[in-house]
């Protein structure tokens, strides 16, 4: 296969009539914290039996097209000893890796985050697509305040997540492109709703500065809400304000846009995602990449116990087969 046919393929299997992606890729430090509110230590053990869990959940592809996986679960095999993106493959679903190394301080803007992740990328994606992966993940960040996210950050983001991009389509991996301006805050929801548009104005921008294929990429974004402080909009409101920003700036090449749950409870995400299917025209398909909306019932369920496995599994489906019915705006709650 020619790498543009790799990516035609992968999209065609991502894209899909009511599925999404389960993100699973939480770094070691986040895993750890979601363990803890269950009452679990993360250890290499215990993260591989809960993955591995969650992944052999019976008829998890009729919902899923894909799953993010961090580097080490890529690399692990099943508690049945079978490697995970063989598994993954075997639901028909495609296996997916987180390639950016976290973030940090951006220099010289106070209160601002750069990610971190381009230096050695090309590399450590021929060992990952090798393994399996064949789109990859990369996550922006953007607080708001008054005056966050500053113009430098929101342009120095936009830079390397359309680096990223453009790398991941050289070698034949289709790229998330996850900008996520962050629910944290007392904002309102037109301030989250301007710091979208300018953000994801910008990343456009990037992405057409490095020729990356519109086609070949899915959009992971935030919903445009108000913050997590600030109480809470409808899902009409919310379908309404993200959908008047995206009609603005993102173009309509891109074949779905995949939203991030970023601390929406379960319940939330799934009806904003389904007002937002229900709201007349649009020329994407709009689905969901949830990690903690999908995965918070199953924790629970599991609470790091192996006899434990059947619940967390049906808990996990019952959220997957759920989003899937949102995805097409046919939940009823
Ligand atoms: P949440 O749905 O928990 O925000 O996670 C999605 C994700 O992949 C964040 O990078």
């Amino acid at each position: 296969m020619t790498t543009q046919e790799e990516l035609n393929a992968t999209i065609a299997d991502l894209v899909q009539p009511r599925k999404g992606i389960l993100a699973a890729d939480e770094s070691s430090p986040t895993i750890a914290k979601r363990f803890k509110a269950v009452g679990v230590e993360s250890t290499e053990a215990t993260r591989r039996e809960y993955r591995s869990i969650i992944i052999s959940t019976p008829g998890l592809g009729e919902h899923i097209s894909g799953v993010i996986l961090f580097e080490e679960t890529l690399e692990q095999l099943s508690l049945e000893d079978i490697a995970i993106p063989k598994l993954l493959a075997s639901q028909g679903i495609v296996p997916g890796i987180k390639v950016d190394q976290g973030k940090g301080p951006l220099v010289n803007a106070p209160g601002d985050e750069i990610t971190y992740g381009l230096d050695g990328l090309a590399a450590r994606l021929e060992h990952y697509k090798a393994m399996g992966a064949r789109f990859a993940k990369w996550r922006d960040v953007f607080h708001i305040s008054d005056t966050l996210p500053s113009f430098q950050a929101i342009k120095s983001n936009a830079e390397v997540l359309a680096r990223y991009a453009a790398v991941c389509q050289s070698m034949g991996i289709v790229p998330i492109v996850e900008p996520e301006v962050l629910i944290d805050g007392n904002h309102t929801i037109e301030r989250a709703a301007e710091v979208s548009e300018d953000v994801l104005l910008e990343v456009f921008k990037a992405l057409h500065r490095h020729r990356v294929n519109l086609e070949c990429m899915v959009l992971k974004p935030s919903m445009v809400t108000p913050g997590k402080e600030s109480g809470k909009a409808s899902p009409e409101q919310v379908a309404e304000a993200t959908l008047s920003v995206f009609r603005r700036v993102v173009p309509a090449a891109v074949p779905g846009i995949f939203f991030l749950s970023g601390g929406q409870t379960p319940e939330e995400s799934t009806e904003n995602l389904n007002a937002l299917n229900s709201m007349g025209y649009h020329p994407w398909e709009l689905s969901f990449s949830y990690g903690r909306a999908l995965q918070e019932p199953a924790q629970k369920a599991w609470a790091g116990k192996l006899e434990n496995a059947g619940s967390a599994q049906a808990a996990m489906k019952k959220r997957a087969r759920l989003n899937s019915l949102a995805r097409s705006g046919d939940y009823l709650g």
